[in-house]
């Protein structure tokens, strides 16, 4: 038996199957070590390019390269071996055509070793995702706040907040769907919209800022955790980690300004003790 074989991780298909079922349980991962520790509780790993304001302080996610992408999904594949694992494709890497998104989502999967990409857009991204789709790449889609557009948008703003916004957003939902995408994420949208689209459409939809109807949720993990002083209104923080790493490194600022630490020599005791 190969070794993939025993590790196997979810499938797409079995990200499908939770439509109108169990939710899917996400959220972003962007290191080995936070891999690890989730891989076993969630069903689906997004590395989002949301790791350019996360790791790297970036204002937006429009200045996350592939290579970004690239390593960070290959330190999370790393991490993990069950968790179905998807990266986004980062902007400027997929608009311009469909074959230009082949060559580069094909490269994030060779050289992560991922399942499968996700892009933002609804109906203008159609054709692509059937382009991708058809020639094995999974693809996740990703409508209402698309983060990559804000430089159009003029900021991160809910959308679907009057009926007049609707059809717009339920044919992107519906064109997504048809084309092929195996779940979309609906990202700061209206509850009644989410509702109704969720209700629409055959494929899992995962809801960040949207609605509890949505087939699953994701969240950014750093925001769960409390890592981020700034979190988005609509997160519920499960941890206060970001307070809890500032008391341990004030302790361990203490200890090193104390010469309270071990020196080589306890290392070399320990050996002997052994
Ligand atoms: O980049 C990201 O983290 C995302 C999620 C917020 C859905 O796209």
């Amino acid at each position: 038996m190969s070794v993939q074989a025993q590790n196997r991780r979810i499938t797409v298909p079995q990200i499908k199957a939770h439509k109108g079922g169990e939710p899917v349980v996400c959220l972003t991962c962007y290191h080995a070590h936070t891999a690890r520790l989730l891989d076993s509780h969630v069903d689906l790993m997004l590395v989002g390019d949301s790791l350019g304001m996360v790791m790297h302080g970036l204002e937006t996610t429009l200045g996350v390269t592939l290579e970004m992408m690239i390593t960070h999904g290959k330190a999370v594949m790393r991490g993990s071996k069950h968790a179905l694992v998807v990266i986004d494709m980062p902007f400027g890497s997929y608009e311009e055509s469909p074959a230009v998104a082949f060559r580069n989502a094909a490269r994030v999967i060779q050289e992560t070793g991922a399942t499968a990409v996700k892009l933002e857009g609804g109906a203008r991204m159609a054709q692509t995702i059937h382009y991708l789709t058809q020639r094995g790449i999974p693809v996740m889609g990703h409508i209402g706040l698309t983060p990559q557009a804000v430089n159009v948008t003029g900021g991160f703003r809910t959308t679907g907040r009057t009926e007049a916004e609707w059809p717009a957003l339920e044919a992107d939902a519906q064109a997504v769907a048809e084309a092929g995408a195996f779940a979309v994420v609906l990202e700061g949208m209206a509850e009644p919209l989410a509702a109704r689209i969720t209700a629409q459409i055959a494929i899992p939809t995962i809801g960040i800022g949207a609605s509890p109807a949505c087939d699953g949720q994701v969240l950014v993990m750093e925001d769960m955790l409390g890592l981020n002083p700034n979190p988005p209104k609509f997160v519920r923080q499960y941890a206060q980690l970001g307070p809890q790493i500032e008391a341990a490194v004030t302790a361990y600022a203490a200890d090193v300004r104390g010469r309270r630490f071990p020196g080589a020599e306890n290392v070399y005791s320990m050996k002997k003790a052994l």
